[in-house]
C-alpha cells in the first residue's frame, strides 16, 4: 500500500472508531464475569521505571538500548493502536510522568482517540501519581504532592474518567502503612503489590490471606485500605510472557506441525487452578507484562487474544475457566461484589526479604547525599509554593518553573530514585534535574521576596552549599548583608541561624533596629580541608532569629569594641587539662565527654541523666548492594580514641571530634534548645580491602527497652518494632540477624523503659535498629558499599555530611509532643536568602496572612496555587492519639487574607470533591454477619463548603489527631 493510501485507511479507521461511542468508564465499564466459574482477570500492563538503569529521557526515547531495552514512547504509541482494534482489549497506565510527556506531542486526532479509550474504560489509569513512589525513604509530604501533580494532570486532561481507583505499588521494596493511609484518604478503593517478605508470602499463600483489610492508622479509626498481594511477581507470568523481550512460546493455532494450543491452554489452566486455590473468591488476577514491555504491543495482544479465545472455547465442553481482559480496578470490583470476609492487617511490610539471607535494608541508606538533596528540593518546593501565593506570582515563566520543580520532586519519589538503587549515570541525571529545578524555582522565590519585602532590588540568593559552610554571597565578608528568612511553618518560630563569614566582628540587627546577640564560631577543620571547598570563609556567624513568615536580619561588620553583644568563643583542648572528663553544658543540656577516649559518655536534659556512649562501626560485606544490606560478620567498632576540641560560646557550644582519617563529627548544643545535635562527616570510605562497608553509628544507653523500639512511618505515625518479631509470620533471621531487624527511619527512632526515653531525629532517611537487649541503639548512617555502589564526587570517593539530633526525656504523657514539633522544624527550617544592602530601614516586610491563630498542633502542610484562580490548602493535626485530641479552629481570617470568594473540601490529593468520595467497604473476618448487599463508605465528616457571603461559623475546621484536611479556595 502506498504511504498516502495507508494514511487514508488509518484516517477511516480513526473516524469510524471515534464515531462509535458508549461513554461508560469506571466500574460500569468492567467486563462481565461468570458466577459459577473461575474468572481470570488478565491485566495488560508495562512497568516503566522513571529512571533506573537508564535516565528518564533515555527510557522514554528508547535511547541506549544496549544498556537496557526501554522505549516508553513506542510502548504508548503501539498500545493505543492495538487497543483501537478490539473494544475488549484493556491496558493500564501507571506512571503519569511518562504519559504526560507522550501526551504533549500527540496530534489532536490521537488525543481524541485516547480520550475515547479512557472514557470507555479501555485505557485505564492505575496508581496515576507522577511516579510509582518508594515507601520506605519518602516523607508523606513528597508522596501527597506527587499524587496531587499526577492526578491533577489526569483530571485536567480527561476529567473524572481518568481518576484511578486503585494503587499499583507492585515494585516498591516493602510497604508502609502511611502509604496505605494516603491512598485511603485520596478515595482509592484498594491497592496491589507484589513484593513481600518470602516467609510472609508463604504463610499467606497457605492461609488464604493474600488479600486483606489494612487498618492504616492507630490514630484515625476506620481508615482502611483493601490491599492485595499478587500471586507471582508482577512480570512474566511463568511460560506466558508473549512480549518481544521474552522467549516464551507464542500460541500457534494454525494447521501446523508446531500447533501448541492444547498444551499451552492446559498449561495456563493448570496455573490458574493452582493460583485460585490460594485466593478466597472465584476471581483471580493475572498481570500480563513486565519492565518496559509492550513496545511491540501487537505481539502481546495477538497472543492474549488467542489465549482468551481457546480457554473460553472449552467452556462448551464443561471447563469452568472464564478469562477476559480486565484491569486491577475491575478485579477489585469483582472481589467487592463477591461478598467475602477478609483478614485484617495492622502493621507494615518492612523489612522486605525476597529470599533467605537477603533483606532489602540497604536502600534505607544508599546514596546518602542524594537522599539529603531530595529533602533540600522539598524544602525549596514548599517555600516557593507559599511565597508564590503570598506574592501572587502568575507569569508564564513563574508557573512553568514552579511546575517543573513539582514534577522533578515527583520523579525523585520514584522507587529507584530516592532509594538510591539506580545506576550512577542515572543518579547524576537526577542531580542535574533537581539542581535545574531548584535554580528555576529560586528565581520565583526572589521575584516573590522583591514584592513582599521592601527590597525591590534585593538579590535574595539562596546558597545551596551551606552544609559545608560555603556561600558565594558572603565569601568576601558579610558586611552590609541582609539575610531574609522564610518560615514555611504555620507558627512563629525561633531558630539558630548560621552564616559563613570570615573571622571578623559583626553586628546583627533585627527589623526593629535592635541588636541581636551573635558569635563567630570556627568551622570544623575537616570541613575546611575538603579539597573542593573554596576557603574564603572559615567561620560561621551564629545568632538566634525569630520569624513569623518572613524576617530579615541585617549584618554589619564592626570593630570589636562596638559589638558588645558579640560574645567570644573560648577554645579548650581538654587533653591538656588534667581531668578525666570535660563537661559541656548550657541551661538545658549537659554533656560529659570522657577525655581519654574523646567519646560522649553522659547526657543530662529534661531532668533525666543517662550514660550514653556513642560509637562508630562498620559491617564489612562482600555481598551487600544498593538494595540489600548483608553482613558477613559482626560489627567492627572503631576502638581508637577520638581527638577532640571544645569551643564554648554563650549561644552555642561545640565539641569537634576526629574519629579517624575519614570520620569526624561536631556535637553541638544551643542555648535554649532542648536537643543535642550531631553533625557527622563520613568519607571517603576506604575501599582498599576490596570489601564493601556498611557504616553505622550507635548510641548505647542503659535504657532497658526489652527489644521494643519505634520508628516513624514516612514522617507520621510511629510504628512499634519488636526485635526478631513480625506481626503475621516467623521471619528467618538465622543468617542476617542485623539487617533483618533494620527498619526505615525517615525522621525518628525512639526507645524507652518505664522512666526514660531516648530519641534520635535525622535529616534524611536512614535505617535504624535496636539490637542488644534494649541497650544498644544502632543507626545506619550513610552507608556506602564498595561495589557496585561506589559513589564518587569531584573525582574522589564520596564524602557525606549530615545531622542527627538526640533527645533524652522522661516518660510522661504528652512528652513526645516536643519531638513532633522538633520534627517539623527540622524538616522545614527557615530558608535563608541573602541580599546586599547598606540601608537597614529597607528590611521591613509587608503584611501577609497570619497563621499563628491556629492551634499549636496544626501544620500548614500545603499552601500553593492550584489553578489560575484557585489555592490549594492543607491543614494537618500532627499529634497522634496519645499526644493530642480533636481540635477546632476557624479559618475565615485566613480565607479572607488569601482573597477567597469560595472554599470547598476535596480528597487528600485535591482533585475530587470530598462529598463525591464513595469507597468500597470490605467486610472483615470476625466482625459480625456479612451484609447481603455491597457496602460503600463515604467521608467521615461533612465537607466544608462556603462562600464569602456566608457567616464565619461556616469556616470552622476540626481535626482529629493525625488528620489532614484539604481545601480549594477560589479567589478573585
Ligand atoms: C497460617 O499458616 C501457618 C503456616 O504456614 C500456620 O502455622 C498457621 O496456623 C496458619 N494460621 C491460620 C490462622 O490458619
Ligand atoms: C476535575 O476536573 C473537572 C472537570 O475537568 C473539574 O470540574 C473539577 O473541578 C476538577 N476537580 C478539581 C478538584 O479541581
Ligand atoms: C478485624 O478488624 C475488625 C474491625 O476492627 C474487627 O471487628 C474484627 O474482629 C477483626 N478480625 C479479626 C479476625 O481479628
Ligand atoms: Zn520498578
Amino acid at each position: 500500500m502506498t504511504y498516502l493510501g495507508r494514511i487514508f485507511l488509518l484516517t477511516i479507521i480513526l473516524v469510524v472508531f471515534l464515531k462509535h461511542s458508549k461513554a461508560v468508564c469506571g466500574y460500569e465499564s468492567c467486563p462481565a464475569t461468570k458466577a459459577n466459574m473461575v474468572n481470570i482477570h488478565l491485566v495488560p500492563h508495562s512497568h516503566n521505571d522513571v529512571g533506573w538503569l537508564k535516565t528518564v529521557d533515555q527510557s522514554y526515547y528508547g535511547y541506549k538500548n544496549a544498556i537496557h531495552h526501554a522505549g516508553v514512547q513506542y510502548i504508548l504509541d503501539n498500545v493505543v493502536s492495538e487497543l483501537i482494534k478490539d473494544p475488549n482489549r484493556r491496558f493500564i497506565q501507571v506512571e503519569t510522568a511518562y504519559f504526560a510527556k507522550w501526551w504533549k506531542v500527540q496530534s489532536e486526532t490521537m488525543k481524541k482517540v485516547v480520550t475515547k479509550l479512557v472514557n470507555e474504560g479501555r485505557f485505564e489509569f492505575t496508581g496515576g501519581a507522577w511516579s510509582m513512589n518508594d515507601e520506605a525513604d519518602v516523607n508523606y509530604q513528597g508522596v501527597i504532592d506527587q499524587f496531587t501533580v499526577g492526578l491533577k494532570f489526569l483530571n485536567e486532561t480527561f476529567g473524572a474518567c481518568a481518576r484511578p481507583r486503585v494503587g499499583w505499588q507492585i515494585d516498591t521494596f516493602g510497604h508502609s502503612r502511611e502509604q496505605a493511609s494516603i491512598f485511603a484518604h485520596m478515595g482509592y478503593d484498594g491497592q496491589f503489590f507484589s513484593r513481600m517478605d518470602h516467609n510472609d508470602k508463604d504463610t499467606r499463600l497457605n492461609n488464604l490471606t493474600m488479600e486483606m483489610i489494612w487498618d492504616t492508622s492507630e490514630s484515625m479509626s476506620g481508615v482502611n485500605l483493601f490491599s492485595g498481594m499478587l500471586y507471582n511477581f508482577y512480570s512474566d507470568t511463568p511460560g506466558f510472557c508473549f512480549d518481544v523481550l521474552c522467549t516464551d512460546e507464542p500460541i500457534i493455532d494454525g494447521k501446523s506441525n508446531e500447533n501448541n494450543v492444547k498444551e499451552r491452554i492446559d498449561g495456563f489452566i493448570s496455573y490458574a487452578k493452582e493460583m485460585s486455590e490460594h485466593y478466597l473468591t472465584n476471581h483471580i488476577m493475572v498481570p500480563m507484562g513486565g519492565d518496559f514491555q509492550y513496545e511491540d504491543a501487537r505481539v502481546n495482544y495477538k497472543n492474549m487474544d488467542k489465549l482468551i479465545k481457546y480457554i473460553n472455547e472449552r467452556q462448551t465442553s464443561g471447563s469452568a475457566y472464564n478469562i477476559f481482559y480486565s484491569t486491577p480496578s475491575c478485579y477489585l470490583n469483582s472481589l467487592h461484589q463477591s461478598l467475602q470476609s477478609w483478614p485484617n492487617k495492622t502493621q507494615d511490610f518492612f523489612p522486605y526479604a525476597h529470599e533467605r539471607n537477603s533483606f532489602w535494608a540497604g536502600f534505607f541508606t544508599s546514596r546518602p547525599t542524594q537522599k539529603r538533596f531530595e529533602r533540600d528540593g522539598n524544602h525549596m518546593l514548599q517555600v516557593v509554593k507559599q511565597l508564590s501565593v503570598f506574592a501572587n506570582l502568575t507569569s508564564e515563566q513563574q508557573n512553568k518553573d514552579l511546575e517543573y520543580l513539582r514534577q522533578i520532586m515527583g520523579v525523585m519519589q520514584h522507587h529507584d530514585a530516592i532509594t538510591g538503587t539506580e545506576r550512577q549515570a542515572v543518579s547524576d541525571d537526577y542531580d542535574r534535574l533537581m539542581y535545574d529545578a531548584i535554580v528555576g524555582a529560586s528565581n520565583n522565590a526572589r521575584d516573590a521576596l522583591r514584592i513582599l519585602t521592601n527590597m525591590p532590588n534585593g538579590e535574595f540568593e539562596s546558597c545551596l552549599r551551606l552544609n559545608i559552610s560555603e556561600c558565594a554571597f558572603t565569601k568576601d565578608g558579610a558586611d552590609n548583608v541582609v539575610v531574609t528568612l522564610f518560615n514555611p511553618l504555620a507558627h512563629t518560630s525561633s531558630q539558630y541561624v548560621r552564616i559563613p563569614v570570615k573571622e571578623e566582628n559583626y553586628q546583627v540587627i533585627d527589623e526593629k533596629g535592635n541588636q541581636v546577640p551573635s558569635e563567630v564560631v570556627p568551622v570544623a577543620r575537616q570541613v575546611l580541608a575538603l579539597e573542593y571547598r573554596p576557603n574564603d570563609t572559615q567561620h560561621e556567624l551564629v545568632f538566634k532569629a525569630t520569624a513569623n513568615k518572613i524576617a530579615s536580619y541585617y549584618i554589619k561588620k564592626v570593630v570589636s569594641s562596638e559589638s558588645n553583644l558579640t560574645s567570644s568563643i573560648k577554645k579548650i583542648s581538654p587533653r591538656e587539662i588534667d581531668e578525666s572528663e570535660t563537661v559541656v553544658e548550657n541551661s538545658l543540656v549537659k554533656l560529659v565527654i570522657e577525655n581519654k577516649t574523646g567519646r560522649l559518655k553522659l547526657v543530662e536534659m529534661n531532668g533525666v541523666s543517662e550514660k550514653i556512649v556513642q560509637n562508630f562501626g562498620v559491617y564489612k560485606t562482600n555481598t551487600s548492594c544498593a538494595y540489600t544490606f548483608r553482613q558477613d560478620g559482626d560489627i567492627q567498632i572503631l576502638e581508637d580514641d577520638f581527638e577532640f576540641t571544645v569551643y564554648e560560646g554563650a549561644l552555642v557550644k561545640e565539641v569537634h571530634q576526629q574519629v579517624n582519617e575519614w570520620i569526624s563529627q561536631v556535637i553541638r548544643i544551643y542555648e535554649g534548645v532542648n536537643r543535642v545535635e550531631f553533625e557527622w562527616m563520613v568519607g571517603p570510605i576506604p575501599i582498599d580491602d576490596q570489601l564493601g562497608s556498611e557504616f553505622v553509628t550507635n548510641f548505647k544507653s542503659g535504657i532497658s527497652s526489652n527489644g521494643v523500639f519505634y520508628t516513624d512511618s514516612n514522617g507520621r505515625e510511629l510504628m512499634k518494632r519488636e526485635r526478631n518479631l513480625r506481626e503475621d509470620f516467623v521471619s528467618d533471621l538465622s543468617r542476617q540477624p542485623v539487617s533483618g531487624n533494620f527498619y526505615p527511619v525517615t525522621s525518628r527512632i525512639a526507645l524507652q523503659d518505664d522512666n526514660k526515653r531516648m530519641v534520635l531525629l535525622n535529616d534524611r532517611s536512614q535505617g535504624g535498629a535496636s539490637l542488644e537487649d534494649g541497650r544498644r541503639h544502632l543507626f545506619n548512617d550513610g552507608g556506602g558499599v564498595g561495589e557496585p555502589l561506589n559513589e564518587t564526587q569531584y573525582g574522589k570517593g564520596l564524602i557525606a555530611r549530615g545531622k542527627l539530633y538526640l533527645v533524652l526525656d522522661s516518660v510522661k504523657e504528652g512528652d513526645t509532643v516536643k519531638e513532633r514539633e522538633a520534627e517539623k522544624e527540622l524538616f522545614l527550617p527557615f530558608f535563608k536568602f541573602f541580599s546586599r544592602t547598606s540601608d537597614l530601614e529597607k528590611a521591613t516586610t509587608k503584611t501577609i496572612p497570619d497563621f499563628n491563630e491556629l492551634p499549636q498542633s496544626v501544620h500548614l502542610l500545603t499552601l500553593e496555587s492550584f489553578t489560575e484562580n484557585e489555592i490549594l490548602l492543607r491543614f494537618e493535626n500532627f499529634l497522634d492519639i496519645s499526644e493530642g485530641k480533636l481540635i477546632s479552629f476557624n479559618i475565615r481570617d485566613i480565607f479572607d487574607s488569601l482573597g477567597g470568594i469560595a472554599i470547598r473540601e476535596t480528597t487528600l490529593d485535591g482533585n475530587m470533591p470530598l462529598n463525591e468520595m464513595k469507597r468500597f467497604k470490605f467486610h472483615a473476618q470476625e466482625s459480625g454477619n456479612m451484609p447481603s448487599v455491597v457496602e460503600y463508605s463515604t467521608a467521615q465528616h461533612k465537607s466544608l463548603e462556603a462562600e464569602n457571603s456566608d457567616e464565619a461559623s461556616m469556616f470552622t475546621v476540626s481535626l482529629y489527631p493525625m488528620q489532614i484536611r484539604t481545601f480549594i479556595i477560589k479567589t478573585e
